[in-house]
């Protein structure tokens, strides 16, 4: 479907032409100019002809005046006018029922894709927690972000790769077995699963604290490991196994699957080649016993490659890794989610891919987030200073449980509802922020069923669904009538859906669409309350109607997804 705003700016750039100027500016060109007025006195779109003027050689108002002829006979335009060297259009009822509303019913599914990423893959480096350390809220931002992202890229046609690049090597292992073998044992491994092994690695630092002799005993341990030792080996996999199986269930909460769990474990045996090439290549500088890169003439400290001992770090892993997920998937980008903590790590690595010559390194993309706080919540921090993940979840499902026993207390499947909002309450609550933003996690805002929140959106999506039920029959197609104010501005909120797919793609912001699903339940709320829906009795305003919720429940039901929030036709 043609946006609008291309439709338009086709028209402009026709009448452009008849202006006589030396050069032309392209559709696309003018569609970037077109913005939204603030207020709609002004119109729905606005040419800001100075921006012209140059390129033209004509005053914005002439420009402005003279253009409001070309759009004089189109049927898309209900007014043009030129006021101030602004070029205000109204669009028309007609263009929104038979266009916008004819056209978001046609695509379906389909409606705000496009197929700009077909034949391109995208690699994304999300979640990824460190397995025997807690899988906490500050996990919140990798794993709905990223997993934001991966439906956003596949909404348009990328071929998209999930990896969860566990944490499943280092020295934490070699704390874990010992802690295993002194305060553990296969039983309680057993009967707490991640709990038990969070609270082992817990212990190891409390009793580290008194007894230094046991940093050296994790250090020999890991070194066991790393040489093969079989008994540790075991340990290790029983470990990864039984923290997985844990993650697995906040994932499934979340509807998240991932296409490879190859974790840093995976690249110990990629990494010599890759410091080889580094050394080869003169990159490679010792520093204090250290093997590292100088980044000083790009304004950044040092990567750090080999330790003193010749062991290598997280930088070391993450070039192998990029280096074979290349090989392996030929990415056109390959996407690394994580706090903005890690930035610099980041940066360092990227450049030095671009000094080693690898000439996708401009193909790499760090996505931070900002840190999250939590306030008002009663979590249980059983295991040091954190709040697990699913220990969050936990707590938005019990107290959505709760509402509903008092709101809706016979509700069929209370538990698979109560699951969806109060996890669907969270993801839309962090999402609902521009990344980058730090946020202070507030419980009551999150789950308030009249607030800006998921549950609000879901219930908004159920009711849509609920009246389509009650209508019974298809949408037919048919010639539709615009009818009320409401009606027509909720159509131009639905006609937004493509440009805001294609902002939460190019910056990296899940968030444009959590706001954008905002936008749209304020629109169609506003819609229902003021216009009789089934209860219109003129036929043709009826069908309207009808075609308009239709239209809602295709944008929401297609956004939804893109951020991890579940649809349910009853609430
Ligand atoms: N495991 C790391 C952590 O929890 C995040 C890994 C991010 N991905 C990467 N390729 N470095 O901090």
């Amino acid at each position: 479907m043609l946006t609008i705003k291309k439709l338009i700016a086709e028209k402009l750039v026709a009448g452009i032409a008849l202006l006589g100027v030396p050069t032309v500016p392209s559709a696309d060109e003018i569609a970037a100019m077109l913005e939204y007025p603030p207020d709609e006195n002004m119109g729905d779109l606005a040419l800001p002809c100075f921006k012209l003027s140059r390129v033209l050689r004509r005053a914005p108002v002439q420009i402005a005046a003279a253009l409001v002829d070309s759009l004089g006979d189109l049927s898309v335009v209900e007014r043009a006018e030129a006021v101030s060297g602004y070029l205000n259009i109204t669009v028309s009822g007609e263009y929104l029922a038979r266009e916008v509303l004819g056209g978001i019913l046609r695509e379906g599914e389909r409606y705000g894709a496009d197929d700009s990423g077909k034949g391109k893959t995208v690699v994304l480096d999300y979640s990824s927690p460190n397995v025997a350390k807690p899988f906490h809220i500050g996990h919140l931002g990798t794993t709905v972000i990223g997993h934001a992202l991966k439906k956003l890229h596949e909404f348009v046609g990328y071929k998209c790769v999930g990896i969860n690049y566990l944490g499943d090597w280092g020295t934490q292992f070699g704390k874990l077995i010992v802690a295993y073998r002194r305060y553990g044992s296969k039983q309680a491994v057993e009967e707490g699963g991640i709990d038990k092994l969070v609270e082992l690695y817990v212990r190891f630092h409390t009793e580290a604290e008194q007894n230094k002799a046991l940093e050296d005993e994790a250090r020999a341990e890991f070194h066991k490991l790393e040489l093969g030792d079989e008994e540790n080996l075991a340990l290790w996999r029983w470990f990864i196994e039984i923290s997985l199986a844990e993650y697995q269930k906040t994932y499934s909460q979340l509807g998240i699957e991932f296409d490879s769990y190859k974790g840093e474990s995976f690249y110990t045996d990629k990494m010599p080649a890759e410091v080889q090439k580094l050394r080869e290549s003169g990159l490679l500088k010792i520093d204090d016993g250290a093997s590292i890169v100088d980044l000083e003439p790009y304004g950044m400290p040092p990567c750090l490659i080999l330790k003193r001992d010749g062991s290598t770090l997280y930088p070391t892993r993450d070039i192998a890794a990029a280096v074979y997920r290349k090989s392996t998937y030929d990415f056109d980008k390959a996407i690394y989610v994580t706090s903005a903590g890690q930035s610099l790590h980041f940066a360092q690595w990227f450049k030095v891919v671009e000094l080693m010559g690898y000439d996708w390194h401009d193909r790499l993309v760090h996505v931070p987030y900002g840190t999250v706080s939590i306030n008002g919540a009663k979590l249980a921090t059983r295991t040091g200073n954190v709040v697990l993940l699913k220990d969050l979840f936990r707590a938005a499902i019990d107290e959505v449980r709760g509402i509903m026993t008092e709101k809706n207390p016979n509700a069929e499947n209370k538990d698979e509802i109560a699951e969806a909002v109060g996890v669907g309450a969270i993801v839309f609550y962090y999402l609902s922020n521009n990344r980058n933003k730090d946020i202070n996690f507030v419980m009551e805002d999150a789950l308030n069923f009249d607030g800006n929140t998921g549950p609000y959106a879901q219930y908004t999506y159920a009711r849509t669904c609920a009246i389509l039920r009650k209508n019974g029959e298809e949408i037919g197609g048919g010639t539709w009538q615009i009818t009320a104010p409401d009606e027509a501005a909720l159509l131009k909120v639905l006609a937004r859906f493509p440009e805001k797919v294609k902002s939460a793609i190019a910056d990296y912001e899940p968030s444009i669409i959590t706001r954008y699903i905002l936008d749209v339940a304020a629109a169609f709320n506003r819609f229902y309350h003021n216009c009789q829906i089934l209860g219109a009795e003129d036929p043709a305003v009826r069908a309207t109607r009808v075609a308009i919720t239709g239209a809602v429940n295709v944008v929401l039901g297609n956004a939804f997804p893109l951020i991890c929030l579940k649809t349910m036709e009853k609430i």
